[in-house]
């Protein structure tokens, strides 16, 4: 018996922004988990994604939303890094995302990765809404535990109300330097000419409602004829990470972004060397509300349509690589399909020196964020691949032509112990940490340390 909610797509909402200012908090507030609190140096460095069912989004909302007005099952929260290096996940992301919000810290407003993500939306024409966030830190600040927006102002004493609005319209002026005329939400009567800001606080909650009424408004308006998806459709995704999981082998987690993937399909999933052509033995999906880079209790399900976190198992997937596109193989010859999947791979690639350092990272796109930042530290590099550390990288960095190169960086990876002894013998030094740019520092403190 399918009902309308069954057959529409959940909307994909992208969380983008500058580093700290705010976006895994927000999605803590709206989860009720503290996942920004256990992140390596405090930093988003993978792709996250979380289901929010339709009927916490309106028990969050209260009074602001109707749940009948709504025919959407919910929406698929995807959470970005916003540190430097990270620009391929957070264009990811973005191509990702049917909405987004976009996080801007009511203190600082516009910083280098506010700006870039702003171009990732523009150029992806991707609609979006701006939570200006952390308005609890304007000084005398009276909060308002998880009230709309409206009420915690009318609570507010008239300095700090008219310090928050200062800074707002900082920000609303900042969004039409960047070509968007902005206003604050409660004023925009269109919102697919005007930007809405939602004032807000991740760690009060006050404005979470208005910002929840204000995502289910734009994907139920403009967004439901792209929502209704074909049921029978070959599923499309992104892998976001290769993990072993006990039982199972190697899995990976997807974004399942488009059609419907099935226990038992044939998929194609991009490779560190081939594309794998494999069949899926289970389909682990997340609880509503967990992010699926932290679940520990998956349920076993016999399909899950877009857009939907899924664990898939299947055979030979420990060569998967995180970030590479995954295809079910449906009426058509496999080869078409692989071809697709090489395709998309090719566009991902690191430029590469005669000279430099080995690289070795846990995904594509940290691969991708390792190879930005060595490239502003004008570090070359000699190989870069993902995976974990191999007696081959080490015999690779032993041919550098210079000495301070004989290095590995690696991020987020193990060495293998089959390396352990290989390393022990060879001229090579290993680096490892799993927050790129203490990794980087490490690396030039060594070659100072060398130079003197
Ligand atoms: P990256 O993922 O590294 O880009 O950072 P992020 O945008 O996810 O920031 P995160 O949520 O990790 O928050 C950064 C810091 O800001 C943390 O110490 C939070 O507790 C704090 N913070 C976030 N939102 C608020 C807020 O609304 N009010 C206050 N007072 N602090 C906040
Ligand atoms: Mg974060």
């Amino acid at each position: 018996d399918h009902t309308n909610a069954d057959t529409l797509r959940t909307p994909i909402v992208a969380v983008l922004g500058h580093v700290d200012h705010g976006k895994t908090s927000l999605l803590d507030k709206i989860r009720g988990s503290a996942v920004s609190e256990g992140e390596a140096g405090a930093i988003t460095q993978h792709i996250g994604a979380t289901d929010i069912p339709l009927d916490t989004i309106s028990g969050m909302a209260g009074e602001l939303i109707d749940p009948t007005d709504f025919d959407l099952p919910g929406l698929l929260f995807i959470d970005t890094p916003g540190h430097h290096s990270f620009s391929t996940l957070r264009a990811r992301g973005g191509a990702l995302a049917d909405i987004a919000v976009l996080v801007v810290d009511v203190n600082d407003g516009f910083q280098p990765q506010t700006e870039e993500a702003i171009d990732i939306l523009r150029r992806t024409g991707t609609p979006f809404v701006v939570a200006a966030n952390k308005v609890d830190t304007t000084p005398g600040w009276n909060p308002q535990a998880g009230q709309p927006i409206q009420r915690s102002l009318e609570a507010q004493s008239e300095r700090a109300e008219s310090m928050l609005n200062e800074n707002l319209y900082e920000i609303i002026g900042q969004l039409s330097d960047a070509g968007f005329s902005a206003d604050l939400y409660w004023r925009v009567q269109d919102f697919q000419k005007n930007i809405g800001v939602v004032p807000l606080s991740a760690i009060t909650g006050e404005g979470v409602p208005d910002l929840l009424t204000v995502l289910m408004g734009l994907s139920q308006r403009f967004m439901k004829e792209e929502m209704a998806i074909d049921v029978f459709g070959a599923g499309e995704g992104t892998v976001l990470e290769v993990k072993d999981e006990r039982g199972f082998g190697a899995t990976i987690d997807t974004v399942v972004y488009d059609g419907v993937v099935r226990n038992g399909d044939r998929i194609v999933v991009g490779g560190q060397e081939d594309p794998i052509d494999t069949e899926i033995r289970a389909l682990l999906q997340p609880r509503p509300l967990e992010e699926i880079r932290t679940e520990k209790q998956f349920e076993k399900v016999a399909e899950v349509g877009a857009a939907a976190g899924v664990k898939i198992a299947a055979p030979d997937l420990d060569r998967a690589m995180a970030g590479a596109p995954v295809r079910v193989v449906r009426d058509r010859p496999v080869e078409e399909v692989v071809e697709e999947v090489k395709a998309e791979l090719a566009e991902i690639e690191v430029e590469t020196a005669e000279n430099g350092v080995v690289v070795k990272a846990d995904t594509l796109g940290s691969l991708e964020a390792m190879a930005n930042a060595l490239r502003e530290a004008e570090v070359p590099i000699l190989r870069a691949e993902v995976g974990d550390i191999a007696p081959r990288d080490i015999a690779v960095a032993e041919t550098a032509n210079q000495d301070e190169h004989k290095a590995i960086l690696g991020f987020n990876v193990d060495l293998l112990t089959n390396a352990e002894t290989e390393l022990e013998n060879a001229d090579v030094k290993l680096f490892t940490n799993d927050v790129i740019y203490q990794l980087i520092e490490d690396y030039e403190t060594y070659v100072e340390e060398k130079q003197r």
